[in-house]
C-alpha cells in the first residue's frame, strides 16, 4: 500500500549518501597485528611502553592481539562479507625498517604486500596511514619525537613505503591523530614512550607538524595518482557555563584539540592567540619551519566519537582548563567514558568545513565500545547499532546542508588492543576472543552489511 511504498523510499542506507561516498573500516597495526617479534620486526614504543608493568590494564600487551599477521585472510573475507570496499589499516615502521632507517627488510615488506594484493583481489581499496604511533624504539632510543631528525627519518620510511607500495596503493594518510600520540605519549605519560611536560610534548608538536607535510611532499613526488590526507582527532568542545572564565577555557582547549595541527598545514600557523602557551612553541621553530609545514592535502581525515565540556581550573599547570568528566554529567556514556553525543559529528563536519583550504573531509574513525555479550554464538549489540544509526544520521544531515562530507570509515572492524584500556574496551563489528582467536560478526556487522548492500 502506499504507506508501505514510502517508508520503503526512506529507508536509511548508504544509497542515500550518494554513489561516490567512501565506506570503510579502519585499524591500525599495532591494535591488531601481533607478530610483534616475528620475522626481522624489532620492538617500536608500544612493545617497550606495554612491557612496564602497571601502565596498561590488567598489564595487557600487543603482542598476540587478534593474530592479524596470520589471520589476514580471514579477516579481510569477514570484511567483505559485510559488503565492506574500503581497508584503512596502518604499516608497522618496525617491522618495515627494523634499525628505524636503512635495511629494509624483505619480510616486512612482503607481509603488506601480501595484505594489499588480498584486498584488491577481493575488490576492496586500500587505504593506508604511515604512522600510527608505533614509533621503532631504536629511533625512541634517539630521542624519537623530540628529537628534529626524526623529520629525516619520517621522509625515509615515507619514501621506503611510496616505492614498496605506491603502484597499488593510491590512498594514504600521513598520520593519525598527532594531537593524541603528542599529547598523551609526551605530555600526560598515558601512551608510549610514557614522556611528560612541555619539554617533551613542544618538540613533538613541532616535528610532527614537520613530517606531516613532509610526508605528504614525498607521496606526492613518489606515487602518481595519489589521494593524500592525514587525519586529525578531533571533539565538540563547550563551555560549562557561559562565565567568561569558562568561555575562554573553552576556545584554549578547542585550539588544543582542534586546531593546532590543521593550521600550521594551511599556512595559518600555530593558535597561539587562543592558546598563549603555544608562544613556547618559537624554541622549536626554525626560520622557514612554517612554510615547510604547509601540505595541500587533497582529503582531511577526521575522526570523532565524542565532544568535550570544558571549565576553567587554576589548578591546570600551563592551561587553567580542564574538561568535565562525563561521569560526573549524567549523560550516557561508552566504556571509554566518552559521552553519546551524535552532534558532535555534525559539528565537526561542520567546523572543518569553514576552512578555505580543506578540499574534501572523511570520517576517518568513529565508533563505540559497550560491553559486549556473547550468547548462544550471537553478539546483540543493540547499543552500538543505535550509536552508528545516531550518528551516521548527522553525518547524512551534514551532507544534506550541502556541506562538503566525502567518506566514513568506522572504527573499527575488529575489537582489538586499545592502547593504555588493553582489551576491555570492545569496538568492532565483529566480536574477537582473545583466547581461541574466534571470530563472531556482532549484529552491528551484520547491521552494517545490510545498510552498505550495494
Ligand atoms: C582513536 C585511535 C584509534 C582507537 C580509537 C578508539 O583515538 O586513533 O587507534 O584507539 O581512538
Amino acid at each position: 500500500m502506499p504507506k508501505n511504498k514510502t517508508s520503503k523510499k526512506t529507508k536509511f542506507t548508504s544509497k542515500k549518501f550518494g554513489e561516490d561516498f567512501v565506506w570503510g573500516v579502519s585499524v591500525a597495526a599495532y591494535q591488531i597485528e601481533g607478530a610483534h617479534e616475528k620475522h626481522d620486526k624489532s620492538p617500536s614504543i608500544w612493545d617497550t611502553f606495554t612491557s612496564k608493568p602497571g601502565v596498561i590494564h590488567k598489564n595487557e600487551t600487543g603482542d598476540t592481539a587478534c593474530d592479524f599477521y596470520h589471520s589476514y585472510k580471514e579477516d579481510i573475507l569477514l570484511m567483505k562479507a559485510m559488503n565492506i570496499s574500503n581497508f584503512r589499516f596502518s604499516l608497522s615502521w618496525s617491522r618495515i625498517l627494523p634499525k628505524g632507517i636503512g635495511d629494509v627488510s624483505a619480510r616486512g615488506i612482503q607481509f603488506y604486500n601480501e595484505v594489499i594484493d588480498f584486498c584488491m583481489e577481493h575488490n576492496i581499496i586500500p587505504w593506508v596511514t604511515l604512522y600510527h604511533w608505533d614509533l621503532p624504539q631504536v629511533l625512541q632510543d634517539k630521542g624519537g619525537w623530540t628529537n628534529r631528525e626524526i623529520v629525516s627519518w619520517f621522509e625515509y620510511f615515507t619514501t621506503v613505503c611510496a616505492t614498496n607500495f605506491g603502484d597499488r596503493v593510491k590512498h594514504w594518510m600521513v598520520l593519525n591523530e598527532p594531537m593524541v600520540f603528542t599529547g598523551a605519549g609526551h605530555f600526560l605519560g598515558v601512551h608510549a614512550p610514557g614522556l611528560k611536560g612541555l619539554k617533551n610534548f613542544l618538540p613533538a608538536i613541532h616535528h610532527a607538524v614537520l613530517c606531516q607535510a613532509a610526508g605528504g611532499i614525498i607521496l606526492r613526488e613518489r606515487v602518481s595518482g595519489a589521494t593524500i590526507g592525514t587525519t586529525f582527532s578531533c571533539s565538540y568542545i563547550t563551555p560549562v557555563n557561559k562565565k567568561k572564565k569558562n568561555i575562554l577555557a573553552a576556545e584554549k582547549a578547542d585550539a588544543l584539540l582542534n586546531r593546532l595541527f590543521i593550521e600550521p598545514s594551511l599556512g595559518l600557523g600555530y593558535p597561539v592567540a587562543a592558546a598563549p602557551i603555544l608562544k613556547k612553541l618559537k624554541k622549536y621553530i626554525q626560520p622557514g619551519d612554517l612554510e615547510d609545514a604547509v601540505f595541500d592535502f587533497d582529503f582531511i581525515g577526521i575522526q570523532n566519537y565524542t565532544r568535550e565540556v570544558v571549565k576553567h581550573s587554576y589548578f591546570i599547570p600551563y592551561l587553567s582548563a580542564k574538561i568535565v568528566d562525563a561521569k560526573n554529567r549524567n549523560v550516557q556514556t561508552t566504556v571509554m567514558n566518552w559521552e553519546v553525543y551524535p552532534k558532535s559529528i555534525y559539528k565537526m563536519i561542520k567546523k572543518f568545513n569553514a576552512y578555505e583550504g580543506v578540499k574534501k573531509i572523511i570520517i576517518t574513525e568513529n565508533g563505540a565500545a559497550f560491553e559486549d555479550n556473547v550468547a548462544n554464538g550471537f553478539v546483540n549489540d543493540i547499543e552500538r547499532r543505535k550509536f552508528f544509526k545516531q550518528y551516521l544520521k548527522q553525518v547524512y544531515k551534514a551532507k544534506e546542508k550541502g556541506l562538503k562530507i566525502d567518506g566514513y570509515f568506522v572504527w573499527t572492524l575488529m575489537d582489538n588492543f586499545e592502547w593504555a584500556e588493553g582489551y576491555k574496551p570492545r569496538f568492532g563489528l565483529i566480536h574477537v576472543n582473545f583466547e581461541t582467536q574466534e571470530r563472531i560478526v556482532k549484529s552491528s556487522g551484520k547491521w552494517f552489511a545490510k545498510f552498505l548492500k550495494p
